[in-house]
């Protein structure tokens, strides 16, 4: 039987950092099969939402449900989820002196305890999987920044997660290189059976490939739909953001940037 709940369900969410309300009233449901795009501009709280999903941020109010179950508390509880959802976050975080199959084989070696030679096998296959199985003893820094960012990608995808997350894939990297990865992106979902949701500022790259597009702004989702309904809004806040214009309903960087946040 195939399961048609959402892969993930927020209900009612109220982010906070440092006391302040980042995000209120968020409710949002992710269809299993699908590419989510999270669209809105630079502090509007993207990568604040994505942390509720891996229980990094707990929510001061609301549920939030991830692969059909509450998020939990506990340490335990938590790395088992996170398990199940491969994240891809802004900068590649390759260890610069391992080579990029040792990389992809970092997961496979901290959680679980398959066999060496299991290992290397599966590793090759998530660099296939992402068209570098010939750049596998090659060093990040031998590798261009749409490779590296593959590499991160098929680290990600090690353990096999049903549920992937991205978090600015795009950043630094020139127009094909973004092409190729948002490609592969939505390839690697269709292929593997996978959810994505994608987190950007890139609106016109990422809505080609995705299924749904929502639009953080001021606090809440300004918009939810698909991306034909969005590049058709006539919506203030989504013209706005959608033409990148400073001026208008959105106020963009209104807060403060703490440093780390950046
Ligand atoms: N650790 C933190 N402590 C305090 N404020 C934070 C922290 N992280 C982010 N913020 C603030 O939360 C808001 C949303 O940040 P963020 O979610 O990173 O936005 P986005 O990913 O959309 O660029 C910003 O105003 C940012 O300054
Ligand atoms: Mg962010």
């Amino acid at each position: 039987m195939t399961d048609t709940s959402p892969i993930v369900r927020l209900r009612d969410i109220r982010l906070e950092r440092g006391g302040r309300a980042i995000l209120r009233d968020i409710n949002l449901d992710v269809p299993r099969g699908q590419v989510v795009a999270v669209l809105g501009p630079s502090g509007s709280g993207k990568s604040t939402l994505l942390s509720a999903l891996t229980g990094q941020l707990v929510p001061a109010a609301g549920t939030v449900e991830v692969l059909g179950r509450a998020v939990p508390r506990g340490e335990r509880e938590l790395l088992a989820l996170r398990r199940g959802i491969g994240v891809l976050l802004q900068g590649n975080g390759l260890l610069t002196d391992l080579t990029a199959a040792e990389n992809v084989g970092l997961p496979l070696r901290t959680h679980t305890e398959l066999p060496e030679p299991v290992i290397r096998r599966l590793v090759l296959m998530k660099l296939h999987a992402v068209g570098l199985q010939a750049a596998a003893d090659a060093y990040p820094r031998e590798l261009s920044g749409g490779m590296a960012r593959r590499v991160a990608l098929a680290r990600a995808l090690a353990l096999d997660p049903p549920l992937m997350i991205y978090d600015e894939p795009l950043t630094g990297l020139d127009p094909i290189a973004s092409g190729v990865v948002m490609d592969l992106v939505r390839r690697l979902n269709d292929t593997l059976g996978l959810t994505s949701i994608v987190v950007t500022h890139h609106v016109h790259e990422t809505l080609p490939v995705a299924d749904q597009a929502i639009v953080i702004a001021n606090g809440g989702i300004v918009f939810a739909g698909t991306p034909a309904e969005l590049e058709a809004s006539d919506d203030p806040f989504v013209r706005q953001f959608l033409k990148g214009e400073p001026d208008g309903p959105i106020a963009f960087d209104a807060a403060p940037r703490t440093p780390e946040a950046a």
